[in-house]
């Protein structure tokens, strides 16, 4: 055992194919140059504290945090059980940006280091893929998927995802505007939709994958403004599923405005993030965000 183990997992944004991906389609999404670290050393009980957050969790405590590291620990070789986990998170929590699979991964890769144990990113995926589940219920694993591999990825659930060459990182802004329902709650509400209205929201979800091809093209020859165009499309679907919200159509508007390519809602909807792909304006968008944002950061899309 070394003294510490550190771990990064990286926060997400989905560019295209959020929701639909829940239903089979296909989605792109990115790592942004944030995420969460996590730090592990020895202790006599375990124990995991987020102070940004103002939470702590021990295994056998209640809540989906404390399930979770359990489930994390108990994947872990035995000399890394009895640590104390402190992580700092460079994202805001449930807000679409993949934070708690970041989690998940930075302390799987903690907990690694800290005993030796080397690990296959398909291995650290598939654990932070278990503890998503917990989290999330039916998730798709696309933020598993990013959280551990970074880059810019094609995801279809239960394929192995495809990374996306071209020319990221992708200049952008990502915006929280609102709280939100958790992620379980929003793919619940689609789900519900989509058994009472199969034909309007299986039209939907085909356009969505549709334009998560032609974007897909668009990124790997570098034509960001059709990239955009595909976005505010993708953008106007999802709020026909009614995961928009008032203030994520100012905020997209706002970013429109002032020059973005594209803008959409990120994630599960319903509140939360926003993202503006903003190639030579992400001065401006950041600016023209702001007094509409809780938390609003200029990004490169697509590294690591
Ligand atoms: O948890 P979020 O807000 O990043 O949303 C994840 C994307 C969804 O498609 C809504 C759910 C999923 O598991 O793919």
């Amino acid at each position: 055992m070394i003294a510490e183990g550190r771990g990064l997992g990286r926060a997400k944004t989905i560019l295209l194919g959020e929701h639909a991906v829940v239903h089979g389609g296909p989605a792109l999404a990115a790592a942004l140059d944030l995420g969460v670290r996590a730090r592990a050393v020895a202790a006599p009980e375990p124990r995991l504290r987020v102070p940004a957050w103002d939470v702590e969790a021990a295994p056998g405590g209640g809540g989906d945090l404390a399930r979770v590291f359990a489930v994390l620990l108990d994947a872990a070789r035995p000399e890394a059980r009895r640590v104390e986990v402190a992580i700092e998170p460079e994202v805001p929590s449930r807000a679409g940006l993949g934070s708690s699979a970041a989690l998940a991964v930075a302390v799987i890769r903690a907990l690694a280091e800290l005993s030796g144990e080397p690990l296959s990113e398909d291995e650290i995926e598939a654990r932070a893929g278990r503890a998503e589940a917990i989290f999330h219920g039916k998730a798709s694993g696309i933020d598993a998927a990013v959280a551990c591999r970074g880059g810019l990825l094609r995801f279809v659930r239960g394929e192995p995802p495809v990374r996306v060459e071209g020319c990221p990182p992708l200049p952008a802004v990502v915006a929280q505007v609102e709280p939100r329902a958790p992620t379980s709650e929003m793919v619940a509400r689609v789900a519900r939709v989509y058994e009472a209205e199969p034909r309007r929201v299986g039209a939907i979800f085909a356009e969505i994958a549709a334009l998560v091809e032609a974007a897909e093209g668009r990124v790997a020859d570098g034509d960001l403004a059709e990239l955009g165009r595909l976005m505010d499309r993708n953008h106007r679907l999802l709020s026909e599923l009614d995961l928009s919200t008032p203030a994520l159509e100012r905020a997209c508007r706002a970013a429109r405005a002032v020059g973005a390519a594209g803008a959409k809602l990120t994630g599960a909807g319903g509140g939360g993030c926003m993202i503006a792909l903003c190639p030579g304006y992400d001065e401006a968008v950041a600016a023209a965000l702001a007094p509409l944002s809780l938390w609003v950061r200029r990004v490169g899309l697509g590294r690591g």
